[in-house]
């Protein structure tokens, strides 16, 4: 019999009762199993029903998560409860993320405790840590290839000290978010031999090929992700067969067709959770899923991963919420977006489009972005962030691109040239990141300051730094802070002559702390000192203006293609807004009262407090912004 063939209530009390007559009734428990084990059960039926295995499976994932709400401790629980009474927590104007590596940022987790008090004044409420968990020797991409989840990197320190620097930062307001690296193990992983040597129960947890005849087919249709490592998504292990791998060579893409897989990588995102991590940034979620003549991204199987993976947790560790990190094409990254889904997502369109932004000097993609792709389901949100610890991918679409008559393959290689070869009128020092003279594909890699200006020495470099945050912090949803951003870090090029880093030039971009540059932050004599204060009084502004909690956004055009506007609602009626005006150009620009005469003409900036008659217009100056309570008139 195959689990279809049950009732999923049925089969919901059968399986609890094993566990009671074992462990004993846990009433907290068995309501939210019955809440959402039919929906789990469902999702099994889809990605699993054919498998004699499925039912099997799923119970022993139920068990799993009985043991870890088990093991959960009383104050996870309370905070359980506390996120079950105010859902949309993360919504709040108030939230502010950072992300940093623990190596680099503070040279262990307790170095990152230390932090907590310079995490409290710039006022984070979210702190990503980078990968933190037992991984090869040498490159190993920066932790994204995991050898084991439930082993912090020696050299960090370990569980328990990430169990206590969760508690520490909750705390503080801190939530503590870290990654979940999925779609992949490190070829260190216990399961990677165990599966090249055919282990019963093993040999099925990757996609390991006898010959060519298999990989070929799947490469007809699927990306080269990192083609300066290998060509194709396989590598050939030492015994000849071929193994898919669709990052480095070290890192095996799991076969999520079996249904043990999902249990196992269940098992470890409990483990997870009931370290006290409150978000888990889902890497790589387009890839999760392979079938052959598709590209094997974003398959439909993907999603139904993602929620049930969403419903375990659902049932034993309920406050935990999913980011999703698809730098994918738009229309792909809002379908990971939902609550059953992921509820947080990073927003690389609107990244990628304000460096286009900036390097045009034009705001229509921007502009036409947030018209037409920003709004999200209730119950989810942006993460908004500037630049991340990996490259910029163009991934804007072209379809919207050609309806302002713009070329999406020629307009990439503009940028590219623009950001990384200094073509005419660029101020960046970007560096390349994977370029494949096949495809004429290339990323962009570098810090905020320097893919802005300040490394060239242009004059506009600090104001576009300013600039870039003050979208990310005001059109909706959670800005994300690139640590050392806030006081101006530049490109580190030493990355050169370290042999495990040569190959990836995003080692540019992920500096050690600069602790000169923080020294002199409350120093307004200097660039640091000066983009922290520009950059904290963003942040303290953000957090007082409670138009800008949510996602809501409503568009305002202006007659200046270098002008991006919108306005922010916040909570129903709805009575005032704060309008947010931005410009992308070189040269100054006046708004005339007439495209302002929607609004009463009394409105004030806030971030000065200054009262501004819109009678009069508003001016801003090359690479400045305002952002304007205002009333609009009915
Ligand atoms: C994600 C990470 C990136 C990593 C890749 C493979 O895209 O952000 O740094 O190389 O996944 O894990």
């Amino acid at each position: 019999m195959t689990m279809l063939d049950t009732d999923a209530a049925a089969e919901a009390a059968r399986i609890l009762n094993r566990i009671e007559t074992e462990h004993g009734v846990d009433e907290e428990f068995a309501r939210r199993v019955e809440k959402h084990f039919p929906r789990l059960h469902a999702l099994f039926g889809r990605l699993y029903g054919d498998r004699p295995d499925a039912a099997e499976q799923l119970a022993a994932v139920i068990a799993e998560a009985a043991a870890s709400w088990r093991a959960r401790s009383l104050e996870l629980r309370a905070r359980d409860r506390l996120r079950d009474e105010d859902p949309g927590w993360f919504l709040s104007e108030r939230m502010l993320g950072g992300v940093c590596y623990v190596d680099r940022y503070a040279g262990t987790l307790q170095g990152v405790r230390e932090q907590i008090p310079y995490f409290q004044e710039l006022g984070l409420t979210y702190l990503h840590l980078m990968p933190l968990f037992d991984s090869p020797e040498g490159n190993n991409d920066g932790g994204y290839a995991v050898s084991s989840y439930r082993k912090v990197d020696e050299r960090l320190g370990t569980m328990a000290d990430l169990a206590a620097l969760a508690a520490d930062l909750r705390l503080a307001g801190i939530s503590l978010v870290v990654d979940f690296i999925f779609n992949h193990t490190s070829d260190e992983h216990e399961w990677a031999p165990r599966a090249v040597a055919g282990e019963p129960g093993y040999e099925d947890f990757y996609l390991i090929f006898p010959d060519r005849e298999m990989p070929d087919a799947y490469e007809q249709t699927t990306r080269e992700i990192f083609p300066d490592d290998h060509a194709g998504s396989f590598i050939q292990l030492p015994d000849g067969r071929w193994i898919w791998s669709t990052f480095y060579h070290f890192q095996w893409d799991l076969n999520y067709a079996n249904p043990a897989v999902f249990r196992g990588m269940a098992g470890e995102m409990l483990f997870l959770a009931n370290q006290g991590v409150e978000v888990l940034r889902m890497d790589a979620v387009a890839f999760i899923w392979k079938r052959l003549g598709t590209t094997c991204e974003s398959l439909p199987e993907a999603h139904l991963l993602l929620q049930a993976f969403n419903a375990v947790l659902r049932m034993a560790a309920p406050s935990l919420l999913f980011k999703s990190e698809a730098i994918v094409h738009p229309d792909e990254v809002i379908q990971y977006i939902s609550p059953e889904e992921c509820q947080l997502s990073y927003n690389p369109l609107q990244m990628a489009l304000t460096w286009e932004a900036l390097a045009t000097r034009d705001a229509t993609l921007l502009q036409q972005a947030l018209d037409t792709r920003h709004a999200l389901p209730d119950g989810t949100s942006w993460v908004n962030y500037v630049r991340s610890h990996d490259d910029i991918g163009w991934t804007f679409a072209d379809e919207d691109a050609a309806q302002h008559g713009v070329d999406g393959f020629a307009h990439r290689r503009f940028l590219n040239d623009f950001f990384v070869k200094g073509a005419a009128g660029s101020f960046a020092r970007g560096v390349p990141f994977q370029e494949n003279p096949k495809t004429g594909d290339a990323r962009v890699t570098g810090t905020t300051a320097s893919l802005a200006g300040i490394e060239s020495g242009d004059a506009g470099g600090e104001d576009r730094v300013v600039l870039a945050h003050a979208i990310a912090m005001s059109t909706g949803g959670m800005p994300l802070l690139y640590l050392g951003d806030e006081v101006g870090q530049l490109n580190d090029y030493t990355y050169r002559q370290n042999e495990s880093e040569a190959g990836d030039s995003r080692w540019v971009h992920r500096p050690h702390r600069p602790d000169g540059l923080y020294a002199q932050r409350n120093d307004p004599s200097t660039p640091a000192g000066r983009l922290y204060a520009r950059l904290t009084k963003l942040i303290a502004t953000r957090k007082a203006t409670p138009e800008f909690g949510g996602n809501a956004l409503i568009p305002f055009h202006c007659p200046h293609t270098g002008v991006l506007g919108y306005q922010r609602p916040g909570a129903e009626p709805w009575e005032e807004r704060v309008l947010v005006l931005a410009n992308v150009g070189d040269d100054p620009v006046f708004i005339d009262p007439l495209t302002l005469s929607g609004f009463e003409r009394h409105a004030v900036d806030i971030l000065s407090g200054a009262a501004v008659d819109l009678d009069d217009g508003v001016f801003l100056g090359a690479h400045r912004f305002t952002w304007l309570r205002v009333d609009p008139l009915w």
